[in-house]
């Protein structure tokens, strides 16, 4: 029960917040949901009015953001400025914004230190995009999770309730976006195990993390 820190990187729709919750459940541990951080700064930069095209104007806003995020796997609570927003950072607004926001340096540099506080404190699944290259690069396991297209558009689509050709059109956007951008790019990190999750199931892929965590000690 020291320290244990598990970053979890993978495109949108890897199944990543599904097996980084049940992870950091069945440990005991936290759980930080990065890109809910993302999609936060977004809605504040989406209700400020700024352009979304100018990046110092966008980080002002970041930077007088209060931003609140839970760790609780079992349900966290987003507040921006004392504002729940739990549900319209998964809106279409924020989701076709939040890639633009995510690419300023300013922004990512603001919310990479408040996860690595969170993560000073100890036990923690983070997920995320840069979580293993950048952001707790001493993580004790990286995971890289992936998954066909298709099935990414298909889980997405299924939690949203919209239509999987537009869902496919806009996760190859965000990956074209989110991995092609000069801050922090969504990368495997050398070190990080890869599983692919197209074919296995959440309880599959969480048993096998279990068993790189224990191997570990
Ligand atoms: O994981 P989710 O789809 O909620 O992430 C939304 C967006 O936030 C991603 O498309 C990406 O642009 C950004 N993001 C990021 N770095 C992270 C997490 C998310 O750039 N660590």
């Amino acid at each position: 029960t020291g320290r244990c820190v598990v970053a979890v990187d993978g495109p949108s729709g890897s199944g990543k917040s599904t097996v980084s919750r049940r992870l950091a459940i069945d440990l005991g541990a936290r759980y930080l949901d990065t890109g809910a951080m993302y999609r936060a700064i977004t809605w504040a930069v989406l209700r400020s009015g700024v352009d979304l095209a100018d990046p110092s104007a966008v980080a002002k806003v970041a930077g007088e953001t209060d931003l609140r995020i839970g760790t609780d796997p079992e349900g966290h609570s987003v507040t921006v400025d004392g504002v729940h927003v739990e549900a319209e950072i998964r809106g279409p607004e924020v989701t076709g914004a939040v890639s633009a926001v995510a690419a300023v340096p300013a922004v990512r540099s603001l919310l990479v230190t408040r996860q690595r506080d969170l993560a000073a404190a100890g036990r923690i699944v983070i997920e995320g995009r840069d979580i293993g290259a950048v952001v707790v690069p001493h993580a004790d396991l990286k995971v890289y999770l992936t998954a066909s297209p298709a099935t990414r558009a298909a889980r997405r689509s299924a939690e949203d309730a919209t239509d999987v050709g537009a869902t496919a059109a806009d996760l190859a956007r965000r990956d074209r976006l989110d991995s092609t951008r000069k801050a922090d790019p969504l990368v495997q990190a050398p070190d990080a195990v890869v599983l692919d999750t197209t074919e296995i199931g959440i309880d599959q892929v969480v048993a096998r993390l279990r068993e790189l965590l224990a191997e570990r000690g």
